[in-house]
Parts: structure tokens; C-alpha cells; sequence
């Protein structure tokens, strides 16, 4: 077997929501690669429950969906950007719509297609939300939007989908002068047959998600590496407001599915939130008790936990008819039931879990990062849609919209890219096969468990510093062990994850305040001082090449 050179327009890395509206936008005048590290629907948009926001009735506005969004952002959402990315809500509903998508609708309780002028979709509510104004396809709307745009990709003769393939590194047309370089493809690990191969393309699209995987309990797949994070700091490009780091309240507490959601919606039909002694506790912390925004929920429940030295709080739904929760939530329904809870008669054992990272690779809002030719999308970003924390449901219409922006700045200016610089194969003369891969599953562990302990929910100056200890520790092994052996996937992954470790870590510790989702012991309060000032990282050289 030998290595291969593949040439297209448009190489999207990443196969989620973000990945295949980008590719399905950008295919009818240009030749596209979407790759995926493992299967395609492997990724986080599959498994998101809620579903998104978007204004759909005269009841609500725009100004509404803007100003929610602001206010969960605790002063640190930049305006332009949720403008930008509401006011497009509507337009990229009817898209999804046009690609198949089903959303539940209102009549009954279950999906089906209608005619634009004719549907009236159901509308959940979450938290922050103050009007119904979430579309989903019952409890696994990622699911479907996923399985629909994947549908379109296979069917599309300009798109071409790579399964297990790992990107390595980005690769620059090296011009001496570091600030005019431009990303000209990607190495990449086709896992199959153990090759590093080059895409060479005019244009690169990071669509890789976000890094909650850098925490030992997560409610994301295994993918959630912060890949794009990595390849695109080591490339030279700016990140921003790495410690927001969101932690769901709600998942499983279950040996068997510790990953597994109890979506917000729950709450957003009324489930209420309880102690192992029946108490419904939410209303303590917060006047809009289950419904107040995640940081707020996840905290409480934390504090209780650690307060009463139990392993996990109660969601309760039990008041409900039960017709109406299975209908809604039949997915989360089913699941319970197979472990032994029949959430229609007993409350769900629940703790938090990282969810979603706010912060992430600088783009504008065409997608354009710091290096020209080279895009960002969706979780993998920091467009200043999320502020200090995100609301829920913003997630999935910011890539469908993003995705969208980014495809027409790359569709206008396509034409005009010259290839003339061919990226060299990938060399490994100088690396053998690992004799010790105990090193990278030992601190694969070890990463996940001291971030969930000292960079988690609740955060001190002393804890995060000896997290930074041991993460200079871990990347200067890593870094060894990279330059003497053959790339693998879980290599690359845990590369990429000591990365977007140390990323958090540095800029949790510069935040002296506590803001939206980075709460501090030691500054328990917001800084009026450091509203409106994101934590803004830049690498040490750009960019760094082969
Ligand atoms: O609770 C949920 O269903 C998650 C929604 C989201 O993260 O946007």
C-alpha cells in the first residue's frame, strides 16, 4: 500500500451539522472532502436531544432571541455575532426543512412533513429561552438533521466522504513571510490502512466540534477531542475563551451510561429537580429554579452534592401525564427503561457532566480564521455567539448559519486560488512503531481526571495550578513520544487533547473573576473591568509547519 495525494476545492474535516451543511452549500460549484474520524454520524450533532432555537411565531421576536442569548452570555457575547446569527434563524429552519429534516409538530405529538405555508411545529422551551422557540424532532433532533443532511452528502456527486480518516496537521504554502502564509490542505491518518496521505485543497474547513472529552465525564461521544482547536493553534490562529466550559446538569447517573443526556427540554416541560429526600431544591438558587440558565443548575447541583456527600440529585417527571412524556421523550423513555427506570413513575438519578466548549478558534462572521484560506464552523469556534455560556439550542443554528457564511466567502473567492505550491509527502523516515503505548492510554486517564478535579464546575487559583504543573508535565512527554513513533488515532487524540488542556487551564487562570461558566473561589464575583474583554490566546510563532 502506498500513500496518496488527494486534490479537491474544499476540504471539510469535521461531519456533523457544520461539516455537511458547509459541504452541501459549497458542492454545487466546487469539488468537496468531508472526512470523519470514525463513522459520520459518529460525531456530538447525532447525539444532541433539544433540538435549536429559532423565532417561528408572532408571539416571539428576534430582539427576544437576541437579548436571551446576551443575557445568558453574561456580558461577554458580542452583539454583532448573535444578531448575525438569530436574525438567520428562520432562513436556515427552512433549509433544514428542504433537506428533509422533520421537526415535531404541534398537532400530534409526533413528526411528519407539511408544507411550509401549513406546518406548525412544536416549540420547546429551555432554559434562558423566555419564549418557546425550540424546534426538535421529538427528544433526538441531532439524529434526525444529521441523518437527513447525510442523505443529501452520500447522494451528491461533487461530495466525496472519507470514514476513518485522522487529521494530523494543517500544512501552509510555507511563504517566508509568516503573516502571508495560507493553508493549503491537510496530513491526514487514514486509519484503515495506517497511512499519513495528503489533501491538498484550495480551502480548509475546520468542522472538527468542541473538547469535552479533556474531562473524564462527559455527555459527548469520544470524538469530542478539540481537534480543530489543536490543529488550528498549532497553525497559528488565535483562540478565544477556552475556560467556558459548559457542564450540563443532567446526564444519567448510571454505571452502564454515564454519557447519556436527560435533555433540558425535560425541564422545559416541567420535570423538576429534587434530593434524595424529595426536595425540590432549585428554587433556593435561582427564582426561575429548573429553568434558570446551565451554569446556574450545574452549580447548584454540585453544591448540593458535595453539601450532603451524595453521588447524584433526582429529575422528576412524575407529575406528568404519562402519554405526554413518552410521546415527547421517547428516545430518553426507552433508554431509562432498559436500565431499570421507568421515568413516568420514579425520579432519574442525575449529575452534571461537560457538555459544550464555548470557546475556540477566532473567526469572523464569514468563518474566515487568522490564516487565509483556512475556516472554522460550529463548536469548534469562538464567533462570540456563546459569551460566558452558552444557551441552550444556540449550538445547532450556529453551525447551520455559520456553515452557511462560510461556504459563500469560499464560493466567491474559489476561482481565484492559485495551487501552485504541492505539499510533500508525509515524511517518517525518522519514527518507529510505538514499543510503549501504555504511555498514551496511562495519560490519556490521567488528563481526564485531574482536569474533571481541578479545572471542573468549581474552580481555585491553587487547583488550577496544579493542573498547569501537571499539563506542562504531560505535553513535554507527549511531545517526545510524538517526535520518536508513528502516529496512531489515539496518539493524535490525546496530542490534541494536552493541547486544548493547556489552553483552558492558561486561560481559566487569567480570568480573575468569576463570569457565566468559570466560577472561581477565589473571585466569586464578576469584574465590572472585564466585561466585554474576552481571553484572547495567541500562539508563539505562526505558523508552525512542516
Ligand atoms: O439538553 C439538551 O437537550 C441540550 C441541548 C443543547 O445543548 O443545546
Amino acid at each position: 500500500m502506498s500513500k496518496e495525494k488527494f486534490e479537491f476545492d474544499v476540504l471539510v474535516i469535521g461531519s456533523g451539522a457544520a461539516g455537511l451543511t458547509l459541504a452541501l452549500k459549497a458542492a454545487d460549484k466546487a469539488r468537496v472532502a468531508v472526512l470523519s474520524k470514525s463513522k459520520l454520524s459518529d460525531g456530538s450533532t447525532s447525539w444532541a436531544q433539544g433540538g435549536i432555537a429559532a423565532v417561528q411565531h408572532d408571539k416571539d421576536t428576534l430582539e427576544s432571541h437576541i437579548e436571551d442569548t446576551m443575557v445568558a452570555g453574561a456580558g461577554l457575547c458580542h452583539r454583532d455575532a448573535v444578531s448575525y446569527i438569530v436574525e438567520r434563524g428562520p432562513k436556515a429552519i427552512n433549509w433544514l426543512v428542504e433537506q428533509g429534516v422533520e421537526f415535531t409538530r404541534r398537532e400530534n405529538n409526533g413528526k411528519g412533513r407539511d408544507t411550509f405555508m401549513e406546518r406548525e411545529f412544536h416549540l420547546t422551551q429551555e432554559g434562558g429561552h423566555s419564549h418557546r422557540r425550540i424546534l426538535h424532532s421529538a427528544d433526538a433532533t441531532g439524529k434526525e438533521i444529521q441523518m437527513s443532511l447525510e442523505e443529501q452528502a452520500r447522494a451528491h456527486p461533487n461530495i466525496t466522504l472519507f470514514e476513518n480518516h485522522v487529521a494530523v496537521d494543517l500544512v501552509s504554502d510555507k511563504n517566508p513571510d509568516p503573516s502571508l502564509r495560507k493553508c493549503i490542505g491537510a496530513y491526514i491518518l487514514d486509519t484503515d490502512r495506517g497511512l499519513v496521505d495528503v489533501f491538498q485543497a484550495k480551502t480548509t474547513v475546520l468542522a472538527t466540534g468542541g473538547a469535552s472529552r479533556v474531562y473524564l465525564y462527559t455527555s459527548n461521544p469520544d470524538g469530542s477531542t478539540g481537534d480543530g482547536i489543536a490543529l488550528a493553534w498549532r497553525f497559528g490562529c488565535r483562540v478565544a475563551n477556552m475556560e467556558f466550559n459548559q457542564f450540563h446538569p443532567t446526564c444519567l447517573y448510571h454505571s452502564e451510561a454515564r454519557t447519556f443526556l436527560l435533555t433540558e427540554a425535560l425541564r422545559g416541560e416541567g420535570a423538576y429537580l429534587r434530593l434524595s429526600n424529595g426536595e425540590r431544591f432549585m428554587p433556593r438558587f435561582d427564582e426561575r429554579a429548573e429553568l434558570a440558565p446551565r451554569d446556574i443548575v450545574a452549580r447548584a447541583i454540585d453544591h448540593e452534592m458535595k453539601r450532603l456527600g451524595e453521588a447524584c440529585v433526582y429529575l422528576d417527571i412524575t407529575h406528568k401525564d404519562p402519554e405526554f412524556v413518552k410521546g415527547h421523550f421517547p428516545t430518553i423513555y426507552e433508554r431509562c427503561l432498559k436500565l431499570g427506570y421507568d421515568m413516568t413513575q420514579q425520579p432519574i438519578p442525575v449529575v452534571p457532566a461537560a457538555h459544550y466548549t464555548c470557546g475556540g478558534v477566532m473567526t469572523d462572521l464569514h468563518g474566515r480564521t487568522d490564516v487565509t484560506n483556512l475556516y472554522a464552523i460550529g463548536e469548534v469556534t469562538h464567533t462570540g455567539l456563546h459569551g460566558a455560556n452558552r444557551m441552550a439550542s444556540n449550538s445547532l443554528l450556529e453551525c447551520v448559519v455559520m456553515a452557511n457564511a462560510a461556504a459563500e466567502d469560499i464560493l466567491a473567492k474559489i476561482e481565484s486560488i492559485d495551487e501552485t505550491v504541492a505539499i510533500k509527502p508525509w515524511d517518517e523516515s525518522r519514527v518507529t512503531d510505538s514499543d510503549e503505548e501504555v504511555v498514551v492510554s496511562h495519560n490519556w486517564n490521567e488528563l481526564r481526571h485531574f482536569m474533571w478535579d481541578y479545572v471542573g464546575i468549581v474552580r481555585t487559583t491553587r487547583r488550577l495550578e496544579r493542573a498547569q504543573r501537571r499539563i506542562d508535565m504531560l505535553a513535554a512527554e507527549i511531545r517526545e513520544y510524538y517526535s520518536f513513533f508513528r502516529v496512531t488515532p489515539d496518539l493524535l487524540e490525546l496530542r490534541n487533547l494536552v493541547t486544548v488542556a493547556n489552553l483552558i487551564i492558561r486561560s481559566a487562570l487569567q480570568r480573575t473573576e468569576s463570569r457565566g461558566l468559570h466560577y472561581t473561589l477565589d473571585y466569586p464575583d464578576p469584574d465590572p473591568d472585564l466585561e466585554g474583554v474576552d481571553t484572547i490566546l495567541k500562539p508563539p510563532r505562526r505558523p508552525v509547519l512542516r
